[in-house]
């Protein structure tokens, strides 16, 4: 008879709920499909009296997941704490040289300790995987490192963060502030637990860092990842995009160019009427571009528990078949690393501005714009609110090195109002 495959769970979170949640309901499923008994021997989080919604008196409880990582009883150490330091990373190295394997949905820790964590894995014969960690439900990793193994990937982008397409879709269609979204988000277990994570775009730049190093097969790089939130996008954006035919998504993008790896995830416009455009709520959808088989969508629920539970579950399950690949889909130790190509490659732009009601200050833009090599494509002018006039411009395909200096040379003048804002456009399908 085979053996069973036995779990130690460090965080009983939404992630841990769910994963309990599913071994408990799930045990002959599971056991029909992986040949084997998936069992949890021991649980760990931070308080014990908490009531968590699911029995746990079964499981052995430990203070210390560190600990918990090293039991005789657990073959894999689940770890769903979060965090790119501390217990998460301290229980991770010890259940590695304990002998055991690892799955995790810990973006963070990988982002920044991948690279050493593949290689102390690989070194000791243990697997490490990671499927929730990008893109909660879907099984992106999956993809890229088995289904598309075949392909030269040439492109990866996506929205990856369920909380910031939830407060961009929802502030449109409810009208409803930031801070009443950001709060909604919180109840339906999307946040981190730092939610500055979210809404600065770092969680999903930690997706996009280990979409890359798989895509690529480069060293994780999160420090190259160009970075920026969407905590300054205004309501007035998001109808001015729409005005314009466009929705406001926060959007990743990784590609090998001529001058190194660009990965980056800001906030860009995309046509409202693409895939892209279309993504509601919590929803997450991954691009992914290869040489052979041309291109790849993904959607599906990119946070809460059960998607992001399923995912945890896809990993342990390979585990129990018996399935042992690298961390980043080649040895760990053979990923090249990659020189970082800053915003290399050029966009169209939307400028917002304030312009105040003054004869010649359209004329004195249009000439900042066009000294600086920055060439007009559309413009658009609204009613004069008080002294000051609300102007949109697109632009014809421009780097961001140009638009900057083009920004900093309006701001010298005396007909902008405050800062411009600019935001690149993506012209996806
Ligand atoms: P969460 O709800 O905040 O739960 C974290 C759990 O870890 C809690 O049970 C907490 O214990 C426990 N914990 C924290 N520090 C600990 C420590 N020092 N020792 C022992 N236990 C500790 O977080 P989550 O949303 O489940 O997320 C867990 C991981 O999954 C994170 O890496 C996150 O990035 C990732 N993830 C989350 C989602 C999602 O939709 N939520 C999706 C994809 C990936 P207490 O309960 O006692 O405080
Ligand atoms: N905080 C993350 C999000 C959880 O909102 O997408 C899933 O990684």
């Amino acid at each position: 008879m085979t053996t069973p495959l036995r779990l130690g769970i460090a965080g009983l979170g939404t992630v841990g709920v769910g994963v309990v949640r599913i071994i408990r309901q799930q045990s002959a499923l599971l056991e029909a499909r992986t040949g084997r008994k998936i069992t949890i021997s021991a649980v760990s989080a931070r308080s014990k009296d908490k009531d968590r919604g699911v029995p746990l008196s079964d499981y052995a409880w430990e203070d210390d997941p560190v600990a918990l990582a090293k039991r005789d009883d657990v073959d894999v150490f689940v770890e769903l704490m979060g965090g790119d330091a501390g217990p998460a990373k301290d229980a991770t190295e010890a259940a590695i040289k304990a002998g055991k394997d690892v799955v995790t949905a810990n973006k963070a820790m990988l982002a920044h300790h991948g690279q050493a964590l593949a290689i102390a894995a690989e070194s000791a014969g243990q697997v490490i995987r990671y499927e929730a960690a990008v893109a909660g439900g879907i099984p992106v990793m999956k993809t890229l490192t088995e289904g598309l193994a075949g392909n030269d990937i040439t492109r990866v982008m996506g929205v990856m963060n369920g909380t910031c397409n939830y407060i961009l879709t929802q502030m449109q269609a409810t009208r409803q502030g930031y801070n009443a979204l950001f709060d909604e988000a919180d109840k339906l277990g999307y946040l981190e637990a730092d939610p500055n994570l979210d809404v600065g775009g770092i969680d999903a730049g930690h997706k996009l860092a280990l979409l890359s190093s798989v895509a690529f097969g480069t060293q994780v790089d999160f420090d190259a990842v160009e970075l920026e939130g969407i905590q300054n996008i205004t309501l007035e954006d998001i109808d001015a995009a729409a005005d314009m035919g466009y929705r406001i998504k926060l959007l990743g993008v990784a590609q090998m160019t001529g001058r190194g790896l660009e990965q980056r995830m800001s906030p860009c416009l995309v046509p409202a009427q693409s895939p892209l455009g279309q993504l509601e709520g919590g929803t997450n959808m991954v691009v992914i571009e290869g040489d052979a088989v041309g291109q790849i969508v993904l959607r599906g629920a990119g946070a809460g528990m059960g998607p992001t539970a399923s995912a945890v579950l896809s990993d342990v399950i390979d585990i129990a078949r018996g399935l042992r690949l690298p961390t980043f889909g080649q040895p760990a130790t053979t990923l090249k690393q990659a020189r970082p190509a800053k915003a290399a490659v050029p966009a169209p732009y939307y400028l917002r501005m304030q312009l105040v009601d003054k004869p010649g200050a359209l004329a004195k833009v249009a000439a900042v714009l066009g000294d600086a090599g920055v060439s007009i494509d559309r413009m658009r002018q609204y009613g004069h609110q008080d002294t000051a006039a609300p102007v949109l411009i697109v632009t014809h395909k421009v780097t961001r090195t140009a638009l900057d200096e083009a920004m900093a040379a309006m701001a010298k003048t005396s007909v902008v109002q405050g800062d411009p804002v600019a935001i690149r456009i993506e012209e996806v399908e």
